[in-house]
């Protein structure tokens, strides 16, 4: 797929909206004037001396269609390690669901799925100890299967595998190093969590162990001992990570989730990545709101984008929100919205600090913004079928995709997750991003996600997700949402003559 901007063995291709510039060869610009003549060739600092023109000007290729963006060019795998219920399960699905948000192909595979399926209904604690040879071997062997596993979808296309086992003896971790960097050339990481609060451990248990299907037969009592001596057990083994002792790998230690962090030897791109995110997380309870601006004086008359003030409903709404979020009494709520008029105008009745963010405007539909959708059938009839072929991956001319606008969000899941209560006020397609994040939906599923106007969503962390609850106030709004039609290009008749339909009679 071509960017805008191509290194092909040794030219360059400069593509802009309207036309493709071919591979320029052995070209030596010396000076301003012959530059002209070849844009695609000038260095950066030649390029500043001149004003802009088309060709200069770099513009987004039109349309992109095809696949997301490439961040791994070696697969990796991250191995937890920790002691049971140290929260291991709970980074690597955090983790793993982050990854695939910003589009890097990730899988958990868990170890204790795998002994499960390799034995009997589990008795108890027993089967832990490490006298237990017949055990040892049952579990050595469904670690090799499980790692035979995290390789073979590695290298049929996946990119990152969290390994989620505690992997808590230096003979384990040495294993999976000949595994996964001697034998297969992949990039490893460890990942530890340490946790010496017994609040937070027994939480843990009491909130996901005894829930686990090894406890379906016991009472939640029973479950907890029964748990507490299988940690007993791992604890006469076990070793944490330890940069003397296992100096040449890469990894990083969390503790008590969080109050402190040591990387060790990370590698590229992606573990930096991988350290940001996890140094950002935390586990303390919060809720987050989301929800788009009260309806505007462009979603009465069906045009996307631009900058418009609220209708007279759209400023009931905002009324009935600041009630809502009032009667709440939220524990140190923030409100953020984005730039623009309609989100900033839907909280202007609450009395609570605002911050305002760039990045929380709506999706940039570039030669599109302000029209609607019958009027871009009819301009760009290509291109409106383009885009329900791949509404991810499809930007409009001089705008952003649903992918651009996931980058543009990344920052602000970041500040999210470091945050407590937060309402998000913004617009369809960002909050159609943001949801994707936290209710883990795939790229395909994300850029039709129901995102009604005058409606609360309600997100509550529990276990490994997040409870999630749509709060309708009684407010009338249109409907923007535009199903994927069976045929791409097809308008539904709700989208023709959008304002006729929706007067709102006086
Ligand atoms: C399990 O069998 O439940 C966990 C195995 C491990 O990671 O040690």
């Amino acid at each position: 797929m071509s960017s805008g901007l191509d290194v092909l063995s040794g030219s360059l291709r400069v593509r802009n909206s309207t036309t493709a510039v071919g591979p320029v060869k052995n070209v030596n610009c010396k000076v301003v004037s012959e530059v002209k003549s070849c844009p695609s060739v000038m260095s950066p600092e030649t390029k500043r001396l001149l004003p802009p023109n088309t060709e200069t000007v770099q513009t987004k290729p039109f349309p992109i269609r095809g696949e997301r963006a490439n961040y791994v060019n070696s697969p990796h795998v991250i191995a937890m390690v920790g002691l049971p219920a140290r929260g291991k399960t709970y980074i690597s699905k955090k983790l793993s669901r982050y990854l695939n948000w910003i589009g890097i192909n990730t899988r958990v595979f868990n170890l204790g799925e795998y002994r499960r399926h390799a034995t009997t209904a589990y008795k108890n604690h027993e089967f832990f100890r490490p006298d237990n040879q017949e055990a040892m071997a049952i579990r050595a062997q469904c670690c090799i299967e499980a790692l035979h596993d995290v390789c073979q979808w590695l290298e049929n296309g996946g990119e990152v595998a969290v390994f989620d086992a505690t992997n808590s003896t230096l003979d384990r971790r040495k294993l999976i190093h000949e595994f996964v960097v001697g034998k297969m050339g992949f990039k490893l990481f460890f990942v530890e969590s340490v946790c010496d609060d017994p609040m937070i451990i027994e939480q843990n248990i009491m909130e996901v162990k005894v829930s686990s299907p090894d406890y379906a037969n016991m009472n939640k009592d029973a479950a907890l001992t029964d748990f507490l001596q299988r940690i007993q057990h791992y604890q006469e083994k076990y070793s944490p990570l330890d940069e003397d002792l296992e100096k040449n790998i890469s990894f990083m230690k969390i503790y008590n989730t969080g109050e402190k962090v040591v990387v060790h030897k990370h590698e590229g791109h992606v573990q930096a990545r991988i350290v940001y995110y996890l140094m950002n997380i935390h586990i303390t309870p919060r809720t987050i709101y989301l929800t788009r601006h009260g309806e505007s004086e462009q979603n009465l008359e069906g045009r996307i984008g631009g900058d418009s003030n609220l209708s007279d409903r759209g400023r009931l709404y905002a009324a009935a929100l600041a009630n809502y979020i009032h009667d709440g009494q939220i524990e140190g709520l923030r409100i953020w919205t984005s730039w623009l008029k309609r989100t900033i105008q839907t909280v202007s009745g609450l009395n609570v600090a605002q911050e305002r963010w760039k990045a929380l405007n709506e999706i940039d539909a570039g030669v599109c913004e302000e029209m609607t959708y019958e009027e871009i059938q009819e301009k760009y009839p290509e291109e409106f079928a383009s885009r329900d072929q791949n509404k991810f991956a499809y930007r409009y001319p001089r705008g952003e995709s649903y992918e651009d606008l996931v980058a543009r969000l990344e920052p602000v899941i970041m500040e999210l997750e470091r945050q407590g209560n937060v309402l998000v006020v913004s617009h369809q397609a960002v909050i159609r991003c943001l949801l994707a994040y936290f209710l883990d939906k795939s790229a395909d599923e994300l850029p039709y996600l129901q995102v009604p106007l005058h409606t609360i969503i309600k997100l509550t962390p529990v276990a490994y997700g997040c409870r999630v609850e749509h709060i309708k106030l009684p407010i009338e709004a249109v409907d923007t949402h535009r199903a994927k039609p069976k045929v791409p290009g097809q308008l539904d008749e709700k989208f023709k003559q959008f304002k006729k339909v929706n007067s709102i009679p006086t």
